[in-house]
């Protein structure tokens, strides 16, 4: 009889053991043990009346746990508009995540969560404008490798409290496993030490970004507005497969599968039934933001050489057919005065002729695929359109450039005048993925972006640097568009001050960066 209720007991115990959902080494980081609430708080995708509101249990059985949630006007959380109840599910690792709706528009609000008899941080939001807002401002962010340094420039966007929301084009987390070599700057390792390939691998190094402090801190008091890169999957990745993916590591498909799958458990982006991150943002007359998958929706094989360029399929694509209707429709539709684009790799044309034969060309990027980019550019041009801003992430670079269909072309284009410019192509710099001068000497990283800036080579590039670390900040009003690059004194240090900052400007119908002079 003893041994029929040892072996009952056991039997419960173990069934209300889940499989683990993370590297047992996440459970050692610092707050976890006991926090319910150790991944923080999280909001995005927000629309003139909505938000979505995230945040993700620390929760190590297999049952359900029922999680009260509220959302205020105030931050003694005393003005209620809304509350209910959701369930964490085991299916997907206690994500929590939902859109409040019935919000009013371009104003600021503060929840908060309840499990377990444990309250969440506060959070701070905030719904995006209808019509006749007078300025929005974006913190524009991309590639923050762990190992490669402090999220301090997280930190410097927590701690303005002016932001609407912050835009992040990809390289959230990356993929690789801890770097024995000493080539590459590390400063911090991943979890897991190895390579991540399966879900339980990709659920526990976001777990481990999230934990950082300075990250957790800029999505607890701003609502995101994220794509992914190729890093969320693998270095390099396409459709049907990645540069750092082998077949030893088993199915593509399935890699592709999971990391899509912790990804939408991870960011407090919109839940739909395809997992697809294509999506339009209105901040009502002012500006709509059009985010597009540049990755795995219709992405073809990148060519290895830039001679291939010559004889590369026409109909090879980075987006797609469907999405680059998608696209046009509703830049050609859209009322807005500004006409964003949240964008992952470089779309204008750069010639590093100068640099490398071999890679004149970022085969990677839209230079890979100058077809379908010279369509949409003909397109925007066939349409009139004025006042786009493409946001790139990827190359941990800051360029500011015209957008324009020929930069080589003197007769269709003119950088003093503007003649020929349909608005400006903005690339932030990473949070703390390698720069240039992390792989090279200092001082040879500048003399290449001497190079690039080159007026003979790219004439439409009106600012660059290589070598800092930081993020854009993106200021829209009905008169101009600037963009100021703001950058951290260093990522060797978890410290939050700033090194310096550069401005430029790009006018509403005068359409070309110039410097901001206020
Ligand atoms: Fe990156």
């Amino acid at each position: 009889m003893r041994l029929l209720v040892l072996f009952f007991s056991l039997s419960l115990f173990y069934r209300a053991q889940a499989q683990p959902l993370y590297n047992s080494a996440i459970y050692l980081q610092k707050n976890v043990l006991g926090n319910m609430f150790a991944f923080g708080v999280a909001s995005g995708d927000p629309s003139s009346n909505s938000v979505v509101l995230w945040t993700k249990l620390n929760w190590k059985y297999t049952s359900n746990l029922q999680v009260q949630w509220e959302i205020a006007e105030d931050t003694a959380m005393q003005q209620i508009v809304a509350k209910g109840v959701k369930f964490a599910k085991m299916e997907s690792a206690f994500t929590v995540k939902f859109k409040v709706e019935d919000l009013q528009p371009g104003k600021t609000y503060f929840y908060r969560f309840l499990a377990k008899d444990q309250y969440s941080p506060i959070g701070r939001t905030k719904t995006a404008p209808t019509n006749g807002a007078s300025e929005l401002k974006f913190a524009v962010v991309s590639c923050n490798n762990y190992q490669h340094g402090y999220f301090n420039a997280y930190r410097l966007i927590a701690n303005r409290c002016d932001i609407d929301a912050v835009i992040h084009l990809g390289d959230y987390i990356y993929e690789y496993g801890v770097n024995r070599t000493g080539k590459k700057p590390q400063i911090r390792d991943h979890i897991p030490e190895h390579e991540i390939l399966t879900l339980v691998d990709y659920r526990s190094r976001y777990a481990q970004y999230r934990l950082d402090e300075d990250l957790q801190e800029a999505h607890r008091l701003h609502p995101f507005i994220a794509v992914w890169d190729d890093h969320e999957f693998a270095n390099n990745t396409y459709k049907d497969g990645a540069q750092n993916h082998q077949a030893a590591e088993g199915e593509w498909e399935e890699r592709k599968k999971c990391a899509r799958q912790v990804y939408f458990e991870w960011l407090p982006i919109a839940d739909n039934d395809s997992l697809s991150i294509i999506r339009k943002l209105n901040y009502g007359d002012l500006a709509e933001v059009f985010m597009l998958d540049g990755r795995v929706e219709g992405r073809d094989k990148q060519l290895e050489h830039p001679n291939e360029l010559a004889q590369a399929d026409i109909d090879r694509t980075m987006i797609g057919k469907s999405q680059a209707d998608w696209l046009v429709r509703g830049l050609v539709e859209s009322k807005a005065k500004w006409k964003v684009m949240g964008n992952q790799v470089m779309f204008s044309e750069l010639d590093m002729h100068k640099l490398s034969k071999k890679y004149a060309r970022n085969l990677d990027a839209w230079d890979g695929y100058p077809s379908e980019r010279n369509k949409l550019l003909n397109d925007m041009y066939t349409a009139n359109l004025k006042n786009i801003l493409v946001l790139t992430g990827d190359i941990h670079t800051s360029f500011g450039l015209d957008l324009v269909r020929h930069p080589q072309d003197k007769t269709s284009y003119n950088r003093k005048t503007g003649k020929g410019v349909i608005g400006a192509e903005i690339v932030t710099p990473s949070v703390s993925s390698s720069n240039l001068d992390e792989r090279i000497p200092r001082g040879l990283a500048k003399l290449v972006g001497k190079l690039v800036k080159d007026k003979k080579t790219n004439p439409h590039m009106k600012y660059n640097n290589l070598v800092d670390h930081g993020y854009v900040l993106l200021q829209l009003s009905a008169k101009d568009a600037v963009a100021t690059w703001v950058y951290c004194k260093t990522v060797k240090e978890n410290r939050a001050d700033m090194r310096k900052s550069k401005s430029w400007i790009t006018k509403y119908d005068a359409n070309h960066l110039t410097k901001y002079r206020p």
